[in-house]
């Protein structure tokens, strides 16, 4: 079993952004600047979103983040966004999810320019992604893809089981990894909370994603012999030998299930820090893209 370790391979992108700002300094060109909306006080979007800040400081992108109180309107939240969509010193940004219920987060991602759409959540870059036009692809699914290929994981032919069709990972996932592309050209199984027989369904895949955030969902039973396994769950449980009290657990039983992959990603460690590494790289990419 070799662990897919998405901390180094993050800390490695992250390096090779670092030097194209400095080259980019050296040529009196403007760096990227993301600006990140955060609401409310939800603990994990609270740590998310921190860490996109400081990935930023760390490679020399300028950031911004701007929170706002629970309580804000929809109408103020998609104000702020006609704002950002204009400011021309703001290369991409992010509003962080979930919002709170009485914000329709469809409605916000449909206000933010496409262009500008650095998560890759606006459907326009949905449809792009689809049609294996070039876009902003989501920055989860982007990271676990840039994970496979950097680590020589073959997925030509593969058979691939997602197990959750979220918007922000599993639905774009499958459809990432069945597209004609490389990495790609699986046969993608899209399981979910009415799937029937998942155990069998999941028995059967090379590459096998959990994206459900149900923590230790993925047992030893459910894995075939030499599966890749890639876990995307990142649940706060309690854990009162922490002084912090919990610990982040992801949706496989890694213990039992680890001894049974060619390769698998650990919590935390895996896929987090690819997702921070995607979202630089697509800020990156929306300031070339803008002429800048
Ligand atoms: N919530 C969980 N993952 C993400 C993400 O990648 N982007 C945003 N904006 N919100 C999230």
């Amino acid at each position: 079993m070799q662990l897919l370790d998405g901390k180094s391979c993050a800390a490695e992108i992250r390096s090779e952004l670092r030097e194209i700002v400095r080259l980019r300094k050296l040529e009196n060109k403007k760096v990227p600047h993301l600006t990140a909306i955060i609401v409310g006080q939800n603990g994990g979007s609270i740590s998310y979103v921190n860490a996109k800040v400081a990935a930023c400081e760390e490679i020399g992108f300028e950031s911004t983040l701007i929170s706002f109180d629970e309580s804000i309107s929809e109408e103020d939240l998609l104000k702020k966004i006609l704002e950002l969509n204009s400011n021309i010193d703001i290369d991409g940004f992010i509003v962080q999810l979930p919002l709170p219920s009485h914000i329709n987060e469809l409605k916000i991602t449909q206000a933010i320019d496409p262009k500008k759409d650095v998560d890759g959540f606006h459907p326009q870059n949905l449809g792009n992604m689809m049609l294996n036009i070039p876009s902003f692809l989501p920055a989860t699914p982007a990271g676990i893809i840039e994970l496979l290929s950097r680590n020589n994981i073959q997925t030509e032919g593969k058979n691939c089981v997602v197990i959750g069709r979220s918007n922000i990972v599993g639905m774009p996932l499958s459809i990432m990894l069945a597209r004609n592309s490389n990495p790609g050209n699986c046969t993608v199984t899209l399981a979910h909370s009415k799937t029937k027989n998942l155990t069998e369904i999941c028995r059967n895949a090379d590459i096998l994603i959990a994206a459900i955030g149900k923590p230790e969902f993925v047992t030893k039973e459910m894995v075939k012999e030499g599966a890749v396994v890639i876990d995307v769950g990142t649940t706060r449980v309690e854990d009162p030998s922490r002084e912090r009290g919990w610990r982040l657990c992801g949706d496989v039983k890694f213990d039992e299930v680890a001894e049974k992959c060619s390769f698998i990603t650990p919590v935390p460690g895996g896929i987090g820090p690819m997702t921070i590494a995607s979202l630089m790289m697509n800020t990156l990419k929306a300031l070339e893209l803008q002429g800048k």
